[in-house]
């Protein structure tokens, strides 16, 4: 099973703000769910409620520590081994760790690949990726966009794999 990241990090490694995304770029959305597509996503309690429901067409594993949390539209977990765990059941190819930042920095050393857009921008934020050591990695795909009337800024599509 490949674990795999997907992130979109604007150049300061900011990846969200008040628990949205800071900026509006419907380009890197379809991205997103054109790559995570009927596959099994892992995400942090912050980044569900960010979302308000589990994305459609995906199973949804959500970590927390809280033990009430229960959505109806969401498998729960309370530790990120046991969210790989329950992803390995299933036998994918692939599983989705998509986010947010506490839960990028406790998985960074388990992941085989990382989709990572960079948003060509500085941007303010609270939550980041932690920066990475691109010597660990080889770019496997790089695709570069410019802005245009919908996404206001240059963006990069990168794959990299350990
Ligand atoms: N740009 C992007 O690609 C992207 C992608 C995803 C998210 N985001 C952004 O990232 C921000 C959210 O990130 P975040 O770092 O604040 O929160 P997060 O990682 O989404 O979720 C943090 C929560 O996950 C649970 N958690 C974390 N580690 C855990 C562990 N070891 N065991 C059990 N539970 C654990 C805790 O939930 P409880 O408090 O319930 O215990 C914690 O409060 C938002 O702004 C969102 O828009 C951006």
């Amino acid at each position: 099973m490949v674990v795999s990241h997907i992130v979109a990090v604007s150049r300061n490694f900011v990846i969200g703000k008040n628990n949205t995304l800071p900026w509006r770029m419907p380009a890197d959305m379809r991205y997103f769910h054109k790559v995570t597509d009927g596959h099994i996503v892992i995400m942090g309690r912050k980044n569900y409620e960010a979302n308000g429901k589990a994305l459609k067409n995906r199973t949804n594993i959500v970590i927390t520590r809280n033990k009430a949390f229960r959505p109806d539209d969401a498998i729960v977990t309370h530790d990120i081994k046991t969210a790989l765990e329950i992803a390995r059941t299933d036998h994918p190819k692939e599983v989705f760790i998509v986010g947010g930042g506490e839960i990028y920095r406790q998985t960074l050393d388990m992941v085989d690949r990382i989709y990572i857009t960079v948003i060509e921008t500085e941007v303010e934020g609270d939550a980041y990726y932690p920066e990475i050591d691109y010597s660990d990695y080889t770019i496997v795909s790089r695709i570069h966009k410019k802005a245009d009337q919908q996404n206001p800024y240059d963006h990069t599509y990168y794959i990299l794999e350990k």
